[in-house]
């Protein structure tokens, strides 16, 4: 059995502990080791009058009870308005204070008309004030010691309400809405606050209580939850209970789905209310907000429907079909071409962003434009290609109406034809290549392609993942996306690690992402952060230089894809580890906080060009492959039927033919022009479709072991240029390939 719970050493403070429920905790904190002040002003239940013989008693029958493990009391005669006192006596017996139980209360009870200004402000002074008065004076205490426990009395009458209580109840729910906060604002100091609604035989429940339940319902049933909620091991903060007779409630706040009842640029109606009244009011698949972020979260949400899509009065804060109905032409859709240009400033502050540094000599060519061999980093890519998802971008879209301020940045790749420039100017094209439905969310995929001139430089497919989107009906998965590969699940051939500096979110955004979720602490609290997390690219650019660093000496020209899935946030100041696995040119990643264990990029890659470099292949070395059997056999059979082939295929497909990760071979099946040509090398033309994948693969393919669609998504096979034709080429294989 778990160890008994004790307060050793711990000074608690039960105000209003002369009698009902206050004595009960200050028995129970006092049999368990606690050194107590036993506060009660001794007047009666409605507050008149006072006297010390309360708080003597209790004081009395703890220490005739006391024993070894029995801790002290000492009792304290000061109403709890005057809070400063009831700490001193604390401070000046025990020298500190852990816990502070507010229970001191009276009652005026009145119906509402005959409430005086007297009954009000009474009890708003002994409950509200009091609680106010007596934690302030223990609060900076309990931070300086880093340790506090404080708890909260309020009452069913002011959840609930109850007749001739209004004054009360008022008081007793503004307790709840001071323990709210401080909940909020002492967990950093491991201060915790809760709060109880308690049922409980007292002199105070006398008067509104049959005489058997007074007896039954007794205090000794409530005071464990408060010393659990008191205990130095009790996570918990910011609850509210409700406690009697034994049982123990959580209680929480729960909101209906709600609806909108305004139209873009028309006023607000009372009749649009009442119209949608039931809607408003209607629990089912109620949200349950925990935080005020929460709860604010779904306001926004309201404010970015109603003026992007001028949404109909049918729309719940949550609901999604409508809003999504405008996916299907989204698709395909380009937004508007835009040019990055960047000169040798940009490249350095990225370096510098992504962790480059002169303590590292190798880095000096991504830091100092004046090094021989000065490179840009290969991840510099999606800078250049990044404003397409910002301002004027993806969240200009028509028809792609959902709230960007829930999107997260899911995966990344980056594809590079040639080392980016040093300096220079991009064209970019930017289009959606697809919207998927996850059900709890919707992806966009978007394509973006960097020219120079009429060169392709890079590529860059961004998926975004759209929080509580999703469930319209949309497909889950798509042949457009570059599929993610999991990592192998040997141990890593290569670790890497790089403290991120508590600057390093504040420089990174200096290369043109700036959201303020990554510098502004209230922004990021808002955000449900508890502090503002690192860009996921940021992360991205580390791990790429780590592997660039192990596998190629740092040389960019050898840089050739990356793919990476984003998992979790990273803090400044954190410790970056890429793990790292080599599979041939295909160099496998994912990369941790090491401080806390957590993967935070998962299932990722980068492609490297051989060292020797892509077109290195040799016919000897060609001819040894057993792929060369097959576009041998491929040549033989479509001599016949060749022209009847072409005509239904008319595409020219070009082979990389790959053996230990290098390219061993390149084959051209030319189906477009005459009666098709099947011959060795590159096409003469241009390809439409260029299909690399390794020898023994092709042959699991040809022998029908291996499905080309699962290897394509495995990533086994890769295909660029016109991937839809490569449909075309299952069919020759499958009839003209068979050995
Ligand atoms: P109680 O009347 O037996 O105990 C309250 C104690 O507070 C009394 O000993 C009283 O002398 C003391 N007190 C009153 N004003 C004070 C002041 N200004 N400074 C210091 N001490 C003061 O009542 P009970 O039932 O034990 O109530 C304890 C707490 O629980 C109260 O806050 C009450 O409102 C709350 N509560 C009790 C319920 C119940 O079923 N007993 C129901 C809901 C709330």
């Amino acid at each position: 059995m778990a160890s008994p719970l004790r307060f050793d050493g711990r000074v608690v403070l039960v105000t209003g502990a002369g009698g009902g429920l206050g004595r009960a905790y200050a028995l129970a904190f006092a049999e368990r080791g606690a050194l107590v002040i036993v506060n009660d002003l001794g007047g009666d239940f409605k507050g008149v009058g006072k006297g010390s013989s309360a708080a003597d008693k209790v004081v009395e029958e703890i220490r005739r009870k006391g024993g070894k493990a029995v801790g002290k009391a000492v009792a304290n005669y000061d109403s709890v308005e005057e809070g400063e006192k009831l700490v001193k006596t604390a401070l000046n017996t025990f020298g500190r204070i852990d816990v502070v139980v507010n229970n001191a209360g009276i009652l005026r009870d009145r119906s509402f008309s005959r409430i005086s200004d007297e009954d009000w402000d009474i009890i708003h002074r002994v409950h509200l004030r009091g609680s106010f008065q007596v934690t302030r004076a223990a609060w900076d205490h309990m931070k300086k010691q880093n340790y506090g426990r404080i708890l909260m009395t309020a009452s069913a009458s002011g959840i609930y309400g109850n007749f001739g209580q209004a004054n009360y109840g008022a008081a007793k729910l503004g307790i709840l809405g001071l323990c709210n906060t401080l909940a909020i604002e002492g967990r950093k100091n491991n201060i915790h606050c809760n709060t109880i609604a308690p049922s409980a035989g007292s002199r105070m429940t006398e008067t509104v209580m049959p005489e058997d339940l007074v007896e039954a319902l007794k205090p000794e049933y409530v005071a464990p939850l408060v010393l659990w909620l008191c205990h130095e091991s009790c996570e918990e903060n910011g609850g509210l209970f409700e406690v009697g007779a034994g049982w123990i409630g959580k209680l929480r706040w729960e909101r209906t789905l709600g609806a909108i009842v305004r139209k873009r640029n028309q006023p607000m109606t009372p009749e649009a209310v009442r119209d949608n009244w039931e809607r408003i009011c209607d629990f089912s698949n109620a949200s349950k907000p925990k935080t005020i972020q929460e709860s604010t979260a779904g306001i926004i949400e309201v404010l970015h429907k109603v003026d992007s899509e001028g949404v109909s009065q049918n729309h719940t804060s949550h609901a999604a079909p409508a809003a999504t109905s405008g996916f299907a032409g989204a698709v395909g859709r380009k937004l508007p071409s835009f040019s990055s240009s960047y000169t040798e400033l940009q490249t350095i502050m990225y370096a510098l962003g992504v962790g480059a540094s002169v303590k590292n000599p190798k880095d000096l060519k991504f830091v100092y434009e004046g090094s021989a061999d000065f490179s840009c980093l290969p991840t510099f890519g999606v800078i250049v290609a990044q404003k397409s998802m910002m301002s004027g971008g993806l969240a200009e879209i028509p028809g792609l109406s959902l709230n960007l301020a829930k999107a997260l940045h899911g995966e990344q790749y980056l594809e590079l034809y040639k080392p980016l420039p040093r300096s220079g100017e991009l064209k970019c094209e930017a289009v959606i290549a697809d919207i998927l439905d996850k059900g709890s969310g919707t992806v966009i995929v978007m394509d973006v392609y960097s020219y120079s001139g009429k060169e392709l430089i890079c590529y860059n497919q961004f998926s975004v993942f759209v929080v509580g989107s999703g469930g319209f009906g949309g497909k889950r998965t798509s042949d457009k996306l570059k599929a993610a590969v999991a990592v192998p699940s040997r141990p890593p051939d290569a670790v890497l690690r790089d403290v991120t500096s508590l600057d390093q979110a504040a420089l990174y955004r200096l290369s043109g992402d700036w959201n303020p979720l990554h510098i502004d602490p209230s922004f990021a609290s808002i955000a449900g952060f508890k502090k503002p997390i690192l860009h996921g690219l940021c992360t991205f650019g580390f791990s790429a230089r780590h592997v660039l660093q192990q596998f190629a000496d740092n040389d960019v020209s050898r840089f050739k894809a990356i793919k990476v899935r984003f998992a979790k946030p990273v803090y400044p100041g954190q410790t970056l580890q890429t793990e790292m696995w080599k599979e041939g040119n295909r160099i496998h990643f994912q990369t941790k906080v090491q401080e806390t264990g957590d993967i935070v990029i998962s299932n990722a890659y980068v492609d490297l060009v051989p060292a020797s470099g892509v077109s290195a292949q040799t016919p000897s070395e060609g001819g040894e492959l057993q792929s060369a059997l097959v576009f041998g056999e491929i040549a033989r059979r479509l001599k016949n039927v060749g022209r009847e082939v072409v005509k239904k295929v008319n595409a020219v497909f070009e082979w990389h033919i790959t053996k230990g990760g290098t390219v061993a071979a390149k084959w051209t099946i030319d189906l477009k022009s005459g009666s098709g040509e099947v011959y060795q090398g590159p096409a003469k033309g241009s390809a439409d479709t260029t299909i690399i994948i390794s020898d023994e693969d092709f042959m699991e393919v040809v022998m029908g072991k291996l499905d080309p669609q699962k290897a394509f998504f495995s990533g086994k096979l890769k295909a660029r240029g016109n991937i839809m034709l490569s449909q075309k080429l299952q069919m020759i294989l499958k009839d003209y390939a068979k050995l």
